[in-house]
């Protein structure tokens, strides 16, 4: 079994090992919970154990879609075996569904639905507070490719195309979500993670909140929500 080295990095929901292997990392997931760019700090118990396996679970449903991830193995509870990427700064948002920073920004009502999904770019810049930008910016920062562009929003809507049924099939509609890139040996593959810490996931009959939104908005019964999820894809 791979061992953990020297932690490499801390984030705000995983720390990050070297091992033995330049080519291979361990991620540890924590049940800490920020929002808001890290002013709201909690936790959430159990939250690591079920991101782990979740974001497992998901990427090996997109690996057999012939999206390339960054998962080797999962070795415990909280911690997985990824190959060792270099991210792309930018968070990739795909939302099928206003809701949270689309709906202020740009006073569409939650819940109204799309005809078909957006794609939009952060900056992954905590200083700045993640700012919005477009491809071109991305291009001016120099943050990837135009290549590389055209891969990771080909990439991200396939993906959108693939959790949207798998979560359909839970009762669970996909609003939107967060993923990330990383360079691997000059290809782009999945990174990070999918979890319910990244995406807005809505009861399909009742439309309730069965994401990180009830911590965000203090709505309560956080770790009954990310249990239910489990349940639904079947794996708790
Ligand atoms: P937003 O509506 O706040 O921009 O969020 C869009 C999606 O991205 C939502 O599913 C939550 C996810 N997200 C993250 O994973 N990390 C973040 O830092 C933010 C702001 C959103």
């Amino acid at each position: 079994m791979m061992k953990k080295g020297t932690q490499l990095y801390e984030g705000k929901a995983k720390k990050v090992y070297l091992t033995d292997d330049p080519d291979v990392l361990i991620v540890d997931y924590k049940d800490d919970a920020t929002a808001f760019n890290g002013e709201k700090k909690g936790t959430i118990v159990g939250k690591g154990a079920i991101n782990n396996r979740m974001s497992n679970y998901l990427f090996k449903q997109l690996e057999k879609e012939g999206i390339p991830t960054h998962l080797i193995e999962e070795l415990s509870d909280r911690e997985t075996a990824v190959k060792k990427v270099s991210i792309v700064p930018l968070e990739v948002i795909v939302r099928n569904v206003a809701a949270g920073s689309f709906s202020k920004r740009l006073g569409v009502p939650e819940g109204t639905e799309f005809t078909e999904p957006t794609i939009e770019f952060s900056y992954k810049n905590d200083e700045l507070g993640d700012p919005l930008i477009n491809d071109y910016f991305a291009r001016a920062l120099n943050l990837a490719s135009w290549a590389e562009i055209e891969t990771i929003k080909k990439y991200a809507l396939k993906i959108n195309e693939v959790l949207k049924e798998f979560f359909l099939a839970a009762e669970l509609r996909l609003i939107d979500f967060k993923i990330e890139f990383g360079r691997y040996h000059g290809t782009i593959i999945l990174a990070d993670e999918i979890s319910p810490d990244t995406c807005r996931l809505w009861d399909v009959h009742t439309n309730e909140k069965m994401d990180k939104d009830r911590f965000r908005r203090d709505l309560g019964n956080v770790e009954e929500a990310y249990q239910e999820v489990m349940k639904r894809i079947g794996l708790l």
